[in-house]
């Protein structure tokens, strides 16, 4: 009897600490995924940087942007638009990241 109760203890606590593992992971994806292949253009903090002010990137902060539908963004990081490259090669997850990415950047 006792050694089952700390089997399912075991695999319990294996379950828990697996999930929580995931969900920060998936956060921290998004972030990681933003600072090495958006930030160049849109600056860490998504107000633009330098460059990507001179091609036409948004600051990421104002209601202009943050007063698209999720729809919008998702479709401009999917498909590109003028000089916002596509990035419809990452996979359906990252992107629906990258825009809870670019809601937490909201001013
Ligand atoms: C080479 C520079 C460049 C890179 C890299 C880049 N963008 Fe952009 N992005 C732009 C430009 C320029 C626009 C403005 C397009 C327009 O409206 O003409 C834009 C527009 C956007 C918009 C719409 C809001 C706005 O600023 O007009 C979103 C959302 C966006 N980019 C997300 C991303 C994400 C997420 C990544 C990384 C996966 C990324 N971009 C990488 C240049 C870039």
């Amino acid at each position: 009897m006792k050694r089952i109760d700390l089997r399912l203890f075991t695999i319990t606590t294996a379950a828990a600490v697996m999930f929580s593992l995931s969900l920060s992971a998936q956060a921290q994806d998004a972030s990681s995924l933003f600072k090495s292949k958006c930030a160049g253009c849109h600056g860490a903090d998504g107000t633009g940087s330098a460059m990507g002010k001179k091609m036409g990137a948004h600051d990421f902060t104002t209601a202009d942007v943050q007063g698209m539908t999720d729809a919008q963004l998702t479709d401009i990081i999917t498909n590109g638009k003028n000089k916002m490259p596509k990035y419809g090669s990452l996979p359906p997850d990252q992107i629906k990241g990258l825009v809870a990415y670019i809601r937490t950047l909201k001013k």
